[in-house]
């Protein structure tokens, strides 16, 4: 798909009148590219859960140390993010090809307004390679085939899954998305996922109301997870330290990181 027509599809498609998650995830973040309705949503949820902001800052952090590790400690040179998101200070191909300039990286989302700005995307260096698919992820037979025009499915891939689970409402056909995906990667491959929880153990109790607010007022619909169910997208995988924890707390930079209800965790294919 070639960068004009990803630009001049999504703005076509694009509905301000409704609160739409990659947007309200940007406001939340931080960014420019959100409308009215994305921050009357955002402001309603950060008032009634105000963990909310650090969640999506917090996530975004994750993103960054588990991307950097993989590329500095693990040699992984492809990457398929999938729910990328609206572009951001630190994407995920702007992170790897500055450590390995020949990184390959694939985005794939399902939101107009994030293929309306994949030019930014698709700004990768000479030696590597980034490309977007404008695709849902409950058809990931299709995103992998995609995928293999841009990245080589004999080499290990960083399938990273992060705060996009959560828009797969049944949990068994989330589990079958993750199933085939990592069957279609090699030995070697990781599993880089973020999801956000009810526990209490992580705070995660205020999540359900904020998400039945959202879900009667925005788009898509989301849903949480308890711990067992998180867990079980990892099946068959081996968890790296520190495993299943809050995305705050899974390998930080810095000395202190606080409890989030939303987890983080980093596996590998064996
Ligand atoms: C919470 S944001 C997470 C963005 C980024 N991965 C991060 O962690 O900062 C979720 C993203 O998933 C995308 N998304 C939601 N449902 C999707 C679907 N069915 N298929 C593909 N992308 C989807 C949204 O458009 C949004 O950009």
């Amino acid at each position: 798909m070639s960068e004009q027509s990803s630009t001049s599809e999504g703005r076509g498609r694009l509905d301000t009148s409704v609160a739409h998650n990659a947007r309200v995830w940007n406001y939340w973040i931080g960014g420019k590219d959100n409308y009215v309705v994305d921050q009357a949503v955002g402001d309603h949820i950060d008032a009634m859960f105000p963990l909310i902001r650090s969640v999506a800052r917090a996530d975004r952090a994750f993103l960054g140390r588990a991307v950097r590790f993989l590329v500095a400690e693990q040699g992984v040179r492809q990457f398929l993010d999938i729910g990328t998101g609206l572009p951001t200070v630190e994407n995920t191909h702007e992170i790897a090809q500055r450590l390995a300039p020949e990184s390959r990286i694939v985005y794939v989302d399902n939101d107009p307004i994030v293929l309306a700005h994949a030019r930014t995307l698709l700004t990768g260096t000479r030696e590597g390679a980034t490309d977007y698919i404008d695709a849902d992820i409950h058809r990931p037979d299709g995103i992998v085939q995609r995928a293999s025009e841009t990245l080589d499915f004999e080499r290990p891939v960083a399938v990273m899954m992060l705060g996009i689970l959560n828009f797969v409402l049944d949990t068994g056909q989330a589990q079958d998305i993750v199933r085939r995906i990592m069957a279609s990667v090699p030995s070697g491959s990781y599993l880089v996922l973020t999801h956000p929880t009810t526990d209490p153990d992580l705070d995660g109790e205020g999540n359900i109301e904020a998400m039945k607010f959202w879900n009667e007022n925005a788009t898509p619909p989301i849903t949480a997870r308890p711990r067992a169910e998180v867990a079980a997208f990892l099946d068959g995988l081996d968890l790296l330290d520190p495993g299943l924890v809050s995305c705050a707390r899974w390998r930080p930079e810095s000395g202190s990181a606080a409890t989030l209800p939303q987890f983080g965790a980093v596996a590998v294919k064996p």
